[in-house]
């Protein structure tokens, strides 16, 4: 396979003469260009199943769901999912149905190292992804790859997952025998999925397993030890395989967009960024910053509320000279996963907050207006313009870092009819749009968020983001297209977002627009 024919962020591929279709009225004034990256994204614990098929080792999702059932809204877990483990081919044709040339998966640690470390490989976990692998390749698609979403495995998590040091070897070690086995076929990698997610809600609060509720502490350790484990991987990556696989390695970012809750008031704004330079600043800074290390605000904040609470020392780490020079322009590109956007203000901290925690430190408070639609889940109501935002943020602060938006998508009850998902993707992408072609952000594609149906994590299988709808209550898991995906698939061939794709005589949707 020819590495240099698959560089990421050079042209790729070309379209087959579809950039010509007629403008009409409906139609978005702008087009995607020929070698923007059109994909697909899961996750492997969200949908392969087969938790202890051929010789797979737990992950820390494995065992706490098996402890704590009720952990998931629905008592669900992960041992089946949306079993890829057993159609992973039916999976490629879907994939190849929407006409996208990318396909964004997760390597499961432990089907690949079932204890988690490099002394043994399983047999069956390597054939597994190299069949897939192999399986895209045939049929054009190209895929990208992430190391780690989520799925720790539980020895580690024994040692302390992430809030241990000992992890940035352990995953460099992990990262190499995955470079080793599938660096010939993959040559997009990111090392480390939604940090913030991961970290925040893991090890500081118990929305996300391994549900530590270590809050003020676990979760800035946890991410003072991911952002060292993904650099060394950067490194370990860009000094002996680039050289021979020539491919591109990042990092996924995630971030809500913010506004002011009052935009007539100063105050508010200050809030906004206050929140994104947490939120996203904390990881994006010591990688993608001309001046490396974690955001001013973020370290004076975290100090100063150490202090004030009688720690000796600060309960946000320190880095030293040489692993802030280590991190700083470690990720090849800006992975971002947006969903939805918050109106930020000041708070008042009282006795009601967890104290300490990153939510205390940073003492700002999010909401969201009623009337923007939420079809699907308390967290994600429908807002357009933060996508062109959050995405113009990354520039204001980083420059011109080419971004890829490696997940974005809406939930809803599951049904086919689909209109809002529809829409959601048309309004989504058309301010990404703006974003490229008005504000000149260096967005090189985009992953809809997600293939099928699949396990959403503390919402268990009752939240439904899939293009495809998955009959989970069939052994078969049988797959069927939404129309959403018919749209996307319009997209990617048209390049083009055409507004009228539901016709509102047609739909019991009246409006197409947002
Ligand atoms: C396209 O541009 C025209 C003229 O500027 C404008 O009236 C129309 O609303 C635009 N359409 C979309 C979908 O943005
Ligand atoms: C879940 O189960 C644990 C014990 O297994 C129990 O302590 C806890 O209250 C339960 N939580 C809910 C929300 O039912
Ligand atoms: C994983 O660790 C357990 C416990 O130490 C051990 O019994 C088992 O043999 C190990 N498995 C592999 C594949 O190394
Ligand atoms: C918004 O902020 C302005 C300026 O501080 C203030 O005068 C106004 O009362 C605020 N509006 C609301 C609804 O709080």
């Amino acid at each position: 396979m020819s590495a240099a024919a698959l560089v990421l962020l050079s042209l790729l591929y070309q379209v087959q003469g579809s950039s010509n279709s007629e403008r009409h009225t409906g139609l978005s004034n702008y087009t995607f260009p020929e070698d923007f990256i059109f994909g697909v994204a899961t996750a492997a614990f969200q949908i392969e199943g087969g938790w202890n098929k051929g010789g797979k080792g737990e992950n820390i999702w494995d065992t706490y769901l098996h402890k704590h059932p009720n952990f998931t809204l629905d008592h669900s877990n992960g041992d089946v999912a949306a079993d890829s483990y057993h159609k992973y081919k039916e999976d490629i044709t879907m994939i190849q149905s929407l006409g996208v040339k990318y396909y964004r998966l997760s390597i499961s640690w432990t089907r690949l190292l079932p204890n988690g470390t490099d002394n043994y490989i399983n047999e069956d976990g390597m054939k597994y992804y190299r069949h897939i692998l192999e399986g895209l390749r045939k049929v054009g698609i190209t895929p990208m790859v992430t190391l780690f979403h989520w799925d720790l495995p539980t020895p580690f998590m024994d040692l302390g997952g992430w809030t241990n040091p000992v992890m940035v070897n352990y995953f460099e070690d992990y990262a190499r025998v995955a470079f080793n086995l599938y660096g010939d076929i993959v040559n997009i990698w990111t090392t480390m999925n939604e940090p913030h997610q991961h970290c925040a809600n893991g090890y500081g609060f118990v929305n996300f397993v391994p549900a530590l509720n270590a809050h003020g502490i676990g979760e800035y350790l946890c991410t003072h030890y991911m952002l060292l484990a993904h650099a060394k991987v950067y490194h370990l990556y860009d000094r002996y395989f680039r050289p021979s696989q020539n491919g591109k390695i990042g990092i996924t970012l995630d971030s809500f967009a913010g506004e002011p809750k009052n935009a007539s008031n100063p105050n508010d704004h200050v809030a906004v960024e206050n929140y994104l330079q947490m939120h996203l600043g904390l990881y994006a800074n010591p990688i993608f910053s001309s001046s490396g290390d974690y955001p001013r605000y973020v370290r004076d904040t975290i100090d100063h509320m150490s202090q004030i609470q009688g720690f000796t020392r600060s309960r946000l780490p320190f880095f030293t000279e040489q692993e802030i020079v280590m991190l700083k322009g470690s990720s090849d590109f800006f992975g971002l996963n947006h969903y939805t956007t918050y109106k930020i203000t000041n708070c008042e901290r009282n006795e009601n907050w967890q104290i300490p925690s990153m939510d205390h430190d940073n003492g700002i408070c999010m909401s969201q207006p009623s009337n923007w639609p939420k079809p699907g889940a308390s967290w994600l109501a429908v807002h357009p313009p933060g996508f062109r935002k959050i995405i113009n943020w990354i520039k204001k602060n980083y420059g011109d870092v080419p971004i890829i938006v490696t997940e974005n998508g809406l939930c809803d009850d599951g049904s086919l009819e689909d209109f809002e998902r529809v829409s959601y993707f048309n309004e989504y992408l058309y301010q990404l749009l703006l974003a490229v072609n008005i504000d000149k952000c260096n967005v090189r594609g985009y992953f809809a968020w997600t293939l099928m149906d699949d396990f959403e994590w503390g919402d268990g299988y009752v939240t439904k983001f899939g293009l495809y709808h998955v009959d989970f209550d069939s052994p078969h898991r049988t797959r069927t297209p939404k129309l959403s995906a018919i749209n996307y698939g319009q997209i990617v061939r048209t390049r083009q977002i055409d507004f009228d794709f539901i016709k509102p005589e047609s739909t019991k949707y009246q409006s197409n627009k947002i």
